[in-house]
């Protein structure tokens, strides 16, 4: 079992989509999604998969001539199935300065192990791999989890947004972290914890972006 940071592709959008939709409301239109990955310029969309090699069991030995012929051709080989699941994803735009990050989420099942944190340090690695100064995020008032995490990271709350979330009028908090010598040196720290907890391969923070 192996756990991927890397850019999302366009396979991935119904799983995506999936998760999104139990995370928030409004959710992101497939079509949002297609935009992200093939159209705009300052898109980064990442997810965080789980790659799991199962191997099956052999089946019984055929009884009849002909399988059993079959099977000496084909070899006694065991079949090795791969299976791959998204576990959480998340979106990045960088424009100027300035890196934005518009979504993140791990599916309800996954949460508190980690994995939303493994998406976020992704997100900061590529923002400082873009050069950006700061990074800005809005977050529910109400979303102490997600506050929590940001803040870790170094985040702080700059301003309140009235009415920022259509669907229910809930405001928001306007989080910043500058990307200043310090933060970076305090980032550099919690990745390798993270690497070193988890394991994963990040084929995102320092990867070039992929062509739609
Ligand atoms: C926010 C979210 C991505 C966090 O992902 P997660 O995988 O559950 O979080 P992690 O296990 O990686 O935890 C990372 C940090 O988040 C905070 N956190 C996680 N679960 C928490 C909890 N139950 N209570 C308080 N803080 C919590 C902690 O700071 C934690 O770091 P720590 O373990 O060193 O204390 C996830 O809760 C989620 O998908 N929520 C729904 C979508 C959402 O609200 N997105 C944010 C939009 S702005």
């Amino acid at each position: 079992m192996s756990l991927n940071l890397r850019y999302m592709r366009l396979a991935d959008i119904r799983q995506v989509a999936a998760i999104d939709v139990i995370c928030f409301e409004p959710p992101w239109s497939c079509e949002s999604y297609t935009f992200e990955i093939n159209e705009s310029r300052v898109s980064h969309m990442v997810v965080l998969d789980q790659q799991t090699d199962q191997t099956l069991p052999l089946p019984r030995p055929p009884q009849s001539l002909r399988a059993r012929l079959r099977q000496r051709l084909l070899g006694d080989a065991q079949a090795l199935y791969s299976r791959g699941a998204i576990l959480g994803y998340g979106g990045l735009w960088k424009i100027d300065g300035e890196a934005h990050i518009s979504t993140i989420a791990i599916h309800p099942a996954n949460r508190g192990l980690g994995y939303g944190e493994i998406l976020l340090a992704g997100m900061f690695g590529k923002a400082l791999q873009l050069s950006a100064e700061y990074i800005v995020l809005e977050v529910r008032v109400s979303n102490a989890v997600a506050q929590r995490l940001y803040q870790k990271y170094g985040f702080s709350r700059i301003a309140r947004k009235k009415n920022y979330y259509r669907s229910d009028n809930e405001d928001a908090w306007d989080m910043r972290v500058a990307l200043d010598r310090d933060t970076r040196h305090r980032f550099f720290q919690l990745y390798e914890t993270l690497r070193r907890q988890h394991g994963f391969s990040d084929g995102y923070s320092h990867a070039s972006r992929p062509r739609g």
